[in-house]
């Protein structure tokens, strides 16, 4: 495992790390032992960082983190979110008053004196005109609650508006083979000012490891079932907003690139993945798993070799043909 520094934090943590809401739930059934399993092999494998939220499962992925912490010896830095349980979304939701109560529920559930990073949970747009709520945060810091804070955005306006703020330490972007656009601006800003970067959906919900066919079906529970259309959540955190056959399309296409091996290595998961470690403004990329054998696949392409930039023109290319008229200018 490759560990890079996120932001201005002082840590270093694993350029592959552990997205953590399908254990927590919308992702069909996952059982403790399996999540557990699935936690275990990514801590085995050299995670040293792991991204989850208090909304995971009302709070039971936060809550098998902290049975994992208490069974394993290693460091291991916990990126929670805040902001998910308010009933609608209104920046007035974002009082002193229920930031308290979110980050005290997390600490509860993470069996901790101090969150290590605290993430806005992709408020509302009109939340970064509003220094009010940067300084509550630093507050909330000031105070030992939480050590750094940080932002989970939809949009890159988003993200180059939350950059301004000088305590932001990390921006939670939806980063891969099918969207790219985080790299053209956003990506040159962030590392200007040191900013970590959190690639998250990095297999486009499961749809870039290249198992998913025309027939595939999903769970009643499972966010590629109801949130389909975007009736649940923002669309793009679904297959990255992009049409299911289109998508299949163009994995097909990503597939053939994939450099010969007899033994099936690497697999198209760990090539999305280290598609996404060829950015250098990237700390890491969070993909979720809820089996131990999905964590061990995805962890190995941190020690892949770089793609060739015959590879990386063609996944521009199949990006730019395919995708980008789907995504490019929505998010
Ligand atoms: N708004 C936000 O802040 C937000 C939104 C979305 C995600 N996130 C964060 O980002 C993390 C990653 O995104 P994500 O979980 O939505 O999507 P993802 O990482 O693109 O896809 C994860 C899913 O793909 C399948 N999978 C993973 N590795 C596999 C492998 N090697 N082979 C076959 N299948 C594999 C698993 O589901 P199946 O086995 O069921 O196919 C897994 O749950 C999340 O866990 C969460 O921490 C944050």
């Amino acid at each position: 495992m490759n560990y890079r520094e996120l932001g201005r934090t002082g840590w270093k943590v694993s350029d592959v790390s552990f997205g953590a809401w399908a254990i927590g739930g919308s992702w069909g059934q996952v059982s403790d032992e399996e999540a557990l399993g699935a936690l275990n092999t990514a801590i085995d494998s050299g995670v040293n960082f792991i991204d989850t939220a208090d909304v995971y499962g009302g709070g039971r992925s936060e809550r098998l983190i902290a049975q994992l912490k208490k069974s394993r010896k290693e460091e291991i830095i916990v990126a929670t979110k805040a902001g998910r349980r308010l009933p609608k979304q209104t920046v007035e939701g974002y009082t002193r008053e229920n930031l308290t109560a979110w980050i005290d529920d997390s600490l509860r559930n993470l069996e901790t004196d101090a969150l290590d990073l605290l993430q806005l949970h992709c408020p509302p747009t009109e939340l970064y005109s509003r220094p009010e709520v940067f300084a509550m945060l630093d507050d909330f810091v000031k105070a030992g609650k939480i050590r750094f804070y940080g932002v989970s955005v939809e949009k890159i306006d988003e993200a180059l508006k939350a950059i301004e703020y000088p305590n932001v330490q990390t921006v939670q972007i939806i980063f891969n083979c099918f969207r790219q656009r985080p790299a053209e601006i956003f990506f040159p800003k962030a590392k200007q000012k040191k900013v970590g970067i959190l690639a998250r959906v990095p297999l486009a919900s499961g749809m870039l490891t290249g198992k998913l066919r025309r027939d595939s079906t999903f769970a009643a529970d499972d966010h590629r079932n109801f949130n389909l259309h975007g009736n649940a959540f923002d669309v793009g955190e679904t297959f990255s907003g992009v049409d299911y056959e289109k998508g299949l399309e163009a994995v097909e296409e990503i597939r053939a690139l994939l450099p010969n091996s007899q033994k099936g290595t690497p697999s198209l998961a760990q090539f999305a993945l280290r598609w996404i470690l060829m950015f250098d403004a990237v700390t890491c990329a969070i993909p979720g798993g809820k089996r131990p054998d999905q964590v061990a696949d995805n962890c190995a392409a941190s020690a892949l070799p770089p793609l060739t930039p015959e590879a990386m023109s063609s996944i521009k290319r199949i990006y730019d043909e395919k995708i980008r008229p789907l995504v490019h200018d929505r998010w």
